[in-house]
């Protein structure tokens, strides 16, 4: 569908890897750059590298313009009401830590419940770990099916779940998890929901408002933008009352010799420090490029790709393969007999970039069964083409041949 024009707009996929093109899939751990967030990141280093929100100069006040104008771009990619409800942070990491210790330290009470997954990467359950720890609330998980997806969220919503955090979609098996219901019945009992986006904001039209999340949590570098950005989304009413993680220069109205500060409002309270600009404005490109191609048309080609890919592998006996009912561009497999790393480390030789391990998400083995997976992920610029041939080395591997790499 892309596979021409993209080719010229990210140069990587130009590039070999062990004398082979590069098949790259690891989409869910970072993706490639196109040429237009490479510029814009380019551009600011080389044309207008000064700070904003500070300097009284026409250069400064042109930046300032144009990061304000990126988080008007950002409000409008997930239909947040407002720009001020959109904070940039360092990543899906920083924005889910900052709920954490913003709301959860505040809000939470011993016996409150956080109501979560099994099947959460290491950001979006580790913070809450240490919320638990310190106010005796209690962490509680959906139960899932062999499949990693979740089978009840009903009778586990009681009056004393106070948050619900959880992924939009799974970095590991790529569920798309049941959110709208689940935000809805959360509500009714008076919790808040907060979302891990990073693996769906890349993927799927992201709209904040329908789905009445109160907060919203996703990275730059997983959708074609920079590492070092990510997005906190959050209802203004709840930003208000949310503490910041660090404080500094930039978030705050005025402070004294006594130690008395009054903070500004959002999202400046929140981003103290200088920012990270050329983030922000390669994120802004890297929106821009999605926003011209359409999430539904990126979704809807993942789809075909994945599903393409699919009917491949389960014909082969020697593969298993984790989400056979995933409705995304995530295949989480195993070759019988082999371990996952030394899968990957052969499929490399052959030019395929694809992660194995555990992704992060340290307790899924007990809902799976297995400690690790190859984790094939992919993304709009991947290709049938690309999918031929890697199904034409997987077919072929053999425990021999990957123990002849080493010898
Ligand atoms: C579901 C999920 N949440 C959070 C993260 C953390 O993202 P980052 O490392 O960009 O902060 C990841 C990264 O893999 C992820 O897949």
């Amino acid at each position: 569908m892309f596979n021409n024009t993209l080719k010229k707009d990210f140069k990587m996929l130009n590039e070999t890897m062990e004398g082979y093109p590069l098949g790259y899939f690891d989409n869910a751990a970072t993706t490639l750059k196109p040429q237009s967030v490479i510029q814009a990141i380019s551009d600011y280093y080389e044309k207008y590298s000064v700070n904003i929100h500070r300097g009284d100069y026409d250069i400064s006040f042109k930046v300032t313009d144009m990061v304000e104008k990126a988080r008007d771009n950002m409000a409008t990619f997930i239909n947040a009401q407002s720009a001020d409800e959109i904070i940039y942070t360092s990543g899906a990491t920083e924005a889910l830590n900052l709920v954490a210790m913003g709301y959860g330290l505040a809000n939470l009470q011993e016996g409150d419940v956080i109501l979560t997954t099994e099947a959460e990467h290491a950001s979006n359950i580790l913070p809450w770990f240490e919320v638990a720890k310190k106010t005796g609330a209690i962490i509680k998980y959906l139960p899932m099916d062999e499949e990693g997806k979740i089978t009840d969220y009903t009778s586990l919503l009681t009056q004393d779940v106070k948050v619900v955090t959880m992924a939009h979609v799974s970095n590991v098996l790529g569920h798309i998890n049941p959110v709208e219901d689940i935000i809805k019945k959360a509500h009714e009992v008076g919790a808040i929901v907060i979302l891990d986006g990073a693996q769906s904001t890349p993927h799927l039209k992201i709209d904040v408002q329908a789905l009445d999340v109160d907060f919203f949590a996703f990275s730059g570098h997983k959708m074609l933008g920079p590492t070092g950005i990510g997005v906190l989304y959050g209802k203004e009413k709840l930003l208000q009352e949310l503490m910041p993680l660090k404080s500094g220069g930039g978030a705050n109205a005025r402070f004294n010799i006594f130690g008395e500060v009054v903070l500004k409002g959002s999202p400046a309270k929140f981003e103290a420090g200088t920012p990270h600009i050329a983030g922000i404005l390669g994120f802004d490109a890297a929106i821009t490029y999605l926003n011209e191609v359409g999430m539904d048309k990126i979704h809807a080609y993942e789809l075909e790709l994945r599903n393409y890919a699919y009917e491949a592998l389960k014909k082969m006996d020697h593969i298993t393969i984790y989400n056979p009912s995933a409705q995304s561009g995530i295949i989480s497999f195993n070759v019988k007999g082999i371990f996952s790393q030394d899968v990957c480390a052969y499929l490399s030789k052959f030019g395929f970039a694809l992660r194995a391990g555990n992704h992060c998400a340290k307790v899924l083995h007990e809902v799976i069964k297995t400690n690790d997976t190859c984790r094939l992920s992919l993304y709009l610029y991947n290709t049938k083409e690309e999918i031929d041939r890697f199904i034409e080395v997987i077919k072929d591997i053999t425990l021999e041949k990957t123990i002849a790499l080493y010898i």
